[in-house]
């Protein structure tokens, strides 16, 4: 298993039928009518319309830490070495949830998963975009007392119609607060998706970008400036984004075209797997190689949050994976100063 990282993967897109089933039951709620509900979507709403619906099980700070501590399991198992975890806070206290009792569940189950499996991570809390920018500033005002445990702030959420720039105010002051950005772009949105995220909110990361391929100035641009771009191909799949067949799927473009492309999971629970599944069922297809395995995890680890120190231990690990199965040691792990 090569070691990586895993930077695209929401946690409530974990929540798999049996947890819903086993937190409605210790709850005292209905099982929701979406619950094992999985691919294909006709598209990302009809996809966020049973996750929002399912999510409602998730009532108390065990029941979040229960989720991340079943999520990180299964993603050590996956050669997750450190883990950048995506979460929606307004969904949550919109249901009343108060939002310590979200962050430090999660937060508590992240602190285990560092003594259990020797795995570092962080969240990201992200934004609702359907819900606005104002709204989008409270959910910034009301994580901030608990910065200490955020990485990042995101944006997420359905992509046509509330476009990067409604988010400008909200991602400078994160900024401002010291938190870096990533935001959803080019999943369904157009390459004009893409140059608003990294231009006005300052997006340090492209999570999907495939549509960012339309546009050669922009691809050029993402190479000189080794933006990263995480993507999730069985997602992609499952909401109609690509394929559908996954040998055509755009990462084997990206890589190609030089760019910093790495491969993620997105919501495991309804796209059929975990970030092992999404690199093996591209092997499987033919879309990438086992030496381009290699690079896709080297390029997780560059593209992480991660201090310099930490990418340069990881990308020692990646270094003796290959040499240990005789893979091409990947660029970025031969010359960690080029990350
Ligand atoms: N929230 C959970 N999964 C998402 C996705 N694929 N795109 C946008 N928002 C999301
Ligand atoms: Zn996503």
């Amino acid at each position: 298993m090569w070691p990586t990282a895993e930077l695209h993967v929401h946690i409530e897109g974990t929540l798999d039928a049996d947890l819903i089933r086993a937190l409605a039951d210790r709850n005292g709620l209905p099982v929701p009518a979406g619950a094992g509900r999985g691919a294909p979507f006709r598209d990302l709403q009809d996809f966020l319309d049973v996750y929002y619906a399912n999510l409602d099980v998730l009532r108390t700070r065990q029941d979040f830490h229960d989720l991340g501590a079943a999520y990180l399991a299964r993603a050590a198992a996956a050669g997750v070495r450190h883990a950048e975890i995506f979460v929606d806070p307004q969904s949550h206290t919109a249901r009343g949830v108060p939002v310590e009792d979200v962050l430090l569940g999660l937060s508590a189950a992240l602190a285990d998963a560092r003594a259990a499996h020797g795995m570092s991570g962080g969240l990201i809390a992200c934004f609702l975009r359907h819900l606005g920018p104002d709204a989008a500033m409270a959910a910034l005002e009301a994580v901030l007392p608990h910065r200490e445990h955020l990485i990042a702030v995101g944006l997420d959420s359905t992509e046509v119609g509330f476009p990067p720039a409604l988010f400008r105010d909200v991602f400078e002051r994160a900024a401002a607060e010291g938190l870096r950005r990533v935001a959803h772009a080019g999943e369904e949105g157009g390459p004009d998706y893409v140059w608003e995220a990294l231009d006005i909110l300052g997006a340090e990361r492209i999570d999907h970008g495939n549509r960012a391929l339309e546009d050669v100035e922009l691809v050029a641009h993402l190479r000189a400036t080794r933006t990263p771009l995480t993507v999730c191909p069985l997602s992609n799949l499952a909401l109609r984004t690509a394929g559908p067949d996954l040998a055509d799927h755009p990462i084997a473009v990206m890589l190609d075209e030089g760019l910093r492309a790495s491969v993620h999971s997105d919501d495991p629970a309804y796209f059929g797997g975990y970030l092992d599944d999404n690199v093996r069922a591209l092997v499987a297809a033919g879309t990438v190689t086992e030496d381009q395995v290699g690079v896709l995890a080297a390029n997780a680890v560059a593209s992480s949050f991660l201090p310099d120190a930490g990418k340069a231990a990881l990308l020692a690990e990646i270094r003796a994976h290959a040499e240990q199965i005789g893979a091409a040691v990947p660029a970025l792990a031969l010359d960690p100063a080029a990350v």
